[in-house]
């Protein structure tokens, strides 16, 4: 039976912008309080605006997710304006392609730390109210990327990989305690972070309606949330696909990520 998320506290990281943007403005007219955390304060602002303009509560925190305790105060922040933290919906993320010669380390460290341990710290952040009070939704937006390294994603694809199976270790390890645990991996979802790519993106959908989706699968309470699920399904099979295939098919993408970065061609 869907859960009511009336009168709850929902916290969304990544909320200046795209899929974030669009979830806290959907969780707010369900009825929660929303928290509003990301880098830039304007739009985050702006959020906030729109949503009590609309009727709904919202706070802002400004706060970087790969910084523990730019995080730890920004709930805290949060917490005090709206109360205890029943949802937090850990989206923030950054998508850079993965370069050859040389490695662009600092990319693949940025992910690391944006998509991996934001969101490890995110939990963190609100899991010891979420056991004291033996109810709470913990929430990532990982992506179908998560699911097959490809050449030139190889860090976003692992980035997303230990999301995947970070939240599977600790939705086993909550049983019981009345958290819940929800991984939602989603395909292409027009945003800024797509907005670059010229590329076929089967399956693209808007921002409002992957939104609309990930909020009924977190009232649902879904383990794990794939969509769309065509895509789902190819990503799935090509594990079974010979790594020439994969990197023919994922070749125009290195080529567009080559000009759009201008670093040196990736796969060989
Ligand atoms: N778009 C897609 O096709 C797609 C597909 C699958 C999964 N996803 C995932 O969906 C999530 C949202 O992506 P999106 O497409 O909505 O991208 P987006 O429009 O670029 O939004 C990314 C959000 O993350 C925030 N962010 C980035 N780095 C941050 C940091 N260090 N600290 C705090 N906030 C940070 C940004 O806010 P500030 O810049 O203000 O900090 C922004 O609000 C990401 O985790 C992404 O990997 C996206």
């Amino acid at each position: 039976m869907p859960q009511s998320l009336a009168g709850k506290v929902a916290v969304v990281t990544g909320a200046s912008s795209g899929i974030g943007w669009e979830l806290a403005k959907q969780l707010a007219a369900d009825g929660c309080k929303v928290g509003l955390l990301a880098r830039r304060e304007g739009p985050l602002r702006a959020l906030a605006a729109e949503i009590t303009a609309a009727g709904g509560a919202a706070a802002v925190a400004v706060a970087d997710v790969s910084d523990r305790g730019q995080l730890e105060m920004g709930v805290a922040a949060l917490r005090a304006a709206l109360g205890p933290v029943d949802l937090m919906v850990a989206n923030a993320g950054v998508g850079k392609p993965t370069f050859l010669d040389p490695v662009n380390v600092a990319d693949v460290e940025d992910m690391f730390r944006v998509n991996t341990l934001g969101v490890v710290y995110a939990f963190a952040a609100v899991m010891p109210e979420m056991l004291a009070r033996k109810a709470g939704h913990l929430v990532a937006v990982s992506s179908l990327a998560g699911y097959r390294g490809l050449p030139g994603e190889a860090a976003y694809c692992a980035s997303k990989a230990a999301v995947n199976v970070y939240l599977d270790g600790l939705r086993i390890h909550l049983r019981g305690t009345g958290v819940r645990v929800t991984t939602v991996c989603p395909g292409f979802v027009e945003t800024p972070m797509t907005a670059t790519n010229t590329f076929h993106m089967p399956g693209l959908m808007t921002a409002a309606a992957a939104a609309r989706r990930i909020v009924r699968a977190v009232k649902a309470g879904r383990k794990v949330y794939n969509f769309p699920w065509r895509l789902h399904l190819m990503v799935k099979l090509s594990r079974w696909l010979p790594d020439g295939v994969i990197n023919w098919m994922m070749g125009d993408y290195n080529e567009e990520a080559k000009n759009h970065f201008g670093s040196t061609p990736p796969v060989p």
